[in-house]
């Protein structure tokens, strides 16, 4: 059993990327683990300062939710980030986390496998290449994390349009139910 945290990064109604987000939280809690499923589409993010000061306290100067965020990412087993793509790079809002996440360079984490899951208009391996090469340089960053691998939800631009995509519906699913197993 793992403790599963999914971030879903698109503030879009009816966001493709949150509905396959939620398939994959099924699947996950199905195969017995431990799953939440946290949306950035109600939280107060703010910009990283650069002013460093986590570096030597640990804590972020910024009042906001991403002290209660970065918890739960610290003590995951298995992170999974969940974004559309926005010119075929991250969305601005999962950047952002990331960026914020700083805090946690200097500290013990415990997650490992991280997971990327995108949703593009177009479809094929290079329309989420430099997203992945965007979360992999985080991840790099954290010697004991390695990428473990993306699904790719290519092909559906229209908020909602996924849910007509039963292969997809399904492939989410199931992906969450092998979250074990790093993808290829
Ligand atoms: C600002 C912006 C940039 C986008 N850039 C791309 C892109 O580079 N390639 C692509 O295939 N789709 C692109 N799209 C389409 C979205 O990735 C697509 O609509 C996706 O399904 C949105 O997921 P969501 O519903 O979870 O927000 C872009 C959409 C927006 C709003």
């Amino acid at each position: 059993m793992k403790n599963i945290v999914i971030i879903s990064s698109s503030i879009r109604n009816k966001s493709n990327s949150e509905i396959l987000a939620r398939q994959a939280l099924q699947g996950a809690l199905e195969s017995g683990n431990h799953a939440e499923l946290i949306t950035l589409k109600d939280k107060d993010i703010r910009f990283c300062k650069g002013c460093l000061a986590c570096q030597k306290t640990m804590k972020c100067v910024i009042k906001d939710d991403v002290s209660e965020i970065l918890e739960k990412v610290k003590s995951a087993d298995t992170i999974v980030f969940v974004t559309p793509i926005y010119y075929y790079e991250l969305s601005g809002q999962l950047k952002t986390l990331l960026d914020r996440l700083n805090p946690l360079y200097p500290q013990k984490y415990s997650f490992r496998d991280v997971y990327l899951m995108t949703t593009s208009a177009e479809e094929g391996d290079e329309v989420v290449e430099t997203a992945v090469g965007g979360l992999k340089g985080w991840i790099a960053c954290f010697d004991k994390a390695r990428f473990a691998g993306v699904f790719n939800g290519g092909g559906v631009n229209d908020a909602n349009e996924v849910s007509g995509r039963e292969d997809m519906l399904k492939a989410a699913y199931e992906f969450g139910k092998s979250i074990e197993t790093p993808l290829s």
